[in-house]
């Protein structure tokens, strides 16, 4: 770091530069964006790409998000104070690092860090080190290998491509011949180019699925509150797998033992094995677990917000969730369990109908004036010319509300969807009614 760099990054330290950017374009980002707004300790918000709602609120600017250089580019020319990071791909391809290197402090794991998303194999070799509960697995890079591997087992597995594949990258197999073809397409076809170069074979898991969001803070963690997402399409949890219909805050079914159980079997070793390895993780961490009649295992770590879980889990925290990013950016103490607040957050996710195969893009968005408690955010939406907002992705926006209980808030979202339409408008009717899959 050059003199002026440390300037800034001391002024920083004290909290006296108050600009904020956030990266991304989803409906987590607009969630960042609203939570950035509400904070005591925010002076302005900026956006990079940004979508249609966030255009709106906070000045956005174009950029290569994939690209960390014109991050920090963009990021010089904004004087820009501190960058919150949503996705995973400017993750893995050093954001963070790219950005404090010219003294700007931010919020995500740096590139070392973030393999725990960008490899699967990174992640189960972790895992198998220092004993932390995952399913049995061995990994392959070359297809020969791997087929005869397969031949040997008597159930189909569970194949991963190692890499970053936008959530496509995991089969389940019903027989060992389906099992091998999954390879030849993934090591041999290359359908996801490098990212399946290397696979994991790994156990299959029987059991309930969840997850867990916590903000890593170097040697220091901080539990959010519980959550349960919807990743099928269709009523009744059924149809295809999708990013999340919806979502509701805190997960009904999460038992406060279970959650100490995960919090000491999983957690507490994950974050001493980041100590061990010397791997200074500042950031969101997203455990996916599955409760076995063995126990809590781990079934993936990402290194980043879940989409649409932050926008019911920031409306959630009683701490403003900025201080607590400001705190892990800089590796400061954090409380072991987030201060909650005492009601519930619910999101219905409106998608485009077709969703996730083909669906139309471009549809006009109306948007009326929304109860009080319910927040439209936008996902797949864009400002055209005209400056209208239309549709522009599969989740367009998510409708989000609080309220005192659970049954509350799902009430007061559904009650909000009636105040957005466009004629592709799609959602399912069921969200926290139903046990959720994920
Ligand atoms: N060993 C396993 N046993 C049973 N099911 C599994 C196993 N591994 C993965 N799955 C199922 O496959 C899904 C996707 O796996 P995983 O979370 O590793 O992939 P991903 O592509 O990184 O997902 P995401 O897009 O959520 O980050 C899991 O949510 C789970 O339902
Ligand atoms: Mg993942």
């Amino acid at each position: 770091m050059d003199v002026r760099s440390e300037i800034i990054y001391m002024l920083k330290m004290a909290n006296i530069f108050k600009k904020v950017l956030i990266i991304g374009s989803g409906g987590r980002e607009h969630a960042l964006v609203k939570a950035c707004l509400k904070s005591p300790l925010v002076e302005t918000v900026i956006a990079a790409p940004g979508n249609g709602g966030m255009k709106k609120e906070v000045e956005c600017f174009d950029a290569k998000i994939e690209e960390p250089q014109e991050i920090v580019k963009l990021a010089i020319e904004q004087s820009v104070d501190f960058a919150i990071i949503g996705p995973e791909i400017p993750l893995c391809e050093g954001a963070v690092d790219a950005l404090e290197a010219v003294g700007i402090l931010t919020y995500g794991p740096n590139k070392s860090a973030a393999r725990f998303e960008g490899s699967k194999i990174f992640t189960k070799e972790f895992l198998k080190k220092y004993k932390i509960p995952s399913a049995a697995f061995e990994k392959f890079s070359d297809s020969t290998s791997a087929i005869d591997y397969l031949r040997s087992l008597d159930h189909p597995p569970v194949i991963k491509a190692s890499g970053l594949a936008a959530g496509k990258g995991v089969f389940i197999p019903e027989s060992i011949q389906e099992a091998i073809e999954v390879v030849r397409s993934v090591m041999d076809e290359k359908i996801f180019g490098d990212s399946g170069s290397e696979i994991v074979i790994e156990e299959f898991m029987d059991g309930e699925e969840t997850s867990f969001h916590i903000m890593v803070s170097g040697e220091y963690f901080a539990m959010l509150p519980t959550s349960r997402d919807h990743k099928r399409a269709g009523n009744g949890d059924t149809g295809l797998n999708t990013g999340g219909m919806g979502a509701y805050s805190p997960a009904r079914d999460i038992p406060k033992s279970l959650f100490n159980r995960i919090v000491e079997e999983i957690v507490r070793p994950t974050i001493q094995g980041f100590i061990r390895d010397h791997i200074n993780y500042r950031g969101t961490l997203y455990i996916g677990l599955m409760l076995t009649t063995e126990g809590p295992k781990v079934v993936e770590f990402n290194v980043r917000f879940g989409d649409p879980e932050t926008q019911v889990l920031l409306p959630m925290l009683a701490q403003d969730p900025v201080d607590l990013m400001i705190k892990c950016a800089k590796g400061q103490k954090v409380p072991e369990i987030i201060p909650q607040k005492s009601g519930a957050s619910a999101i219905v996710v409106l998608a485009a109908s077709g969703y996730p195969n083909t669906y139309p893009k471009g549809d006009i968005i109306s948007e009326n004036k929304t109860p009080d408690g319910v927040e439209i955010i936008h996902a797949g939406t864009l400002m055209n010319k005209e400056g209208q907002v239309i549709t522009n992705g599969g989740r367009v926006l998510g409708v989000t509300a609080y309220g005192e209980n659970i049954d509350q808030a799902i009430k007061k979202a559904y009650q909000g969807v009636d105040a957005v339409d466009y004629a592709s408008k799609y959602y399912r009717t069921d969200i926290g009614q139903v046990r959720g899959t994920f």
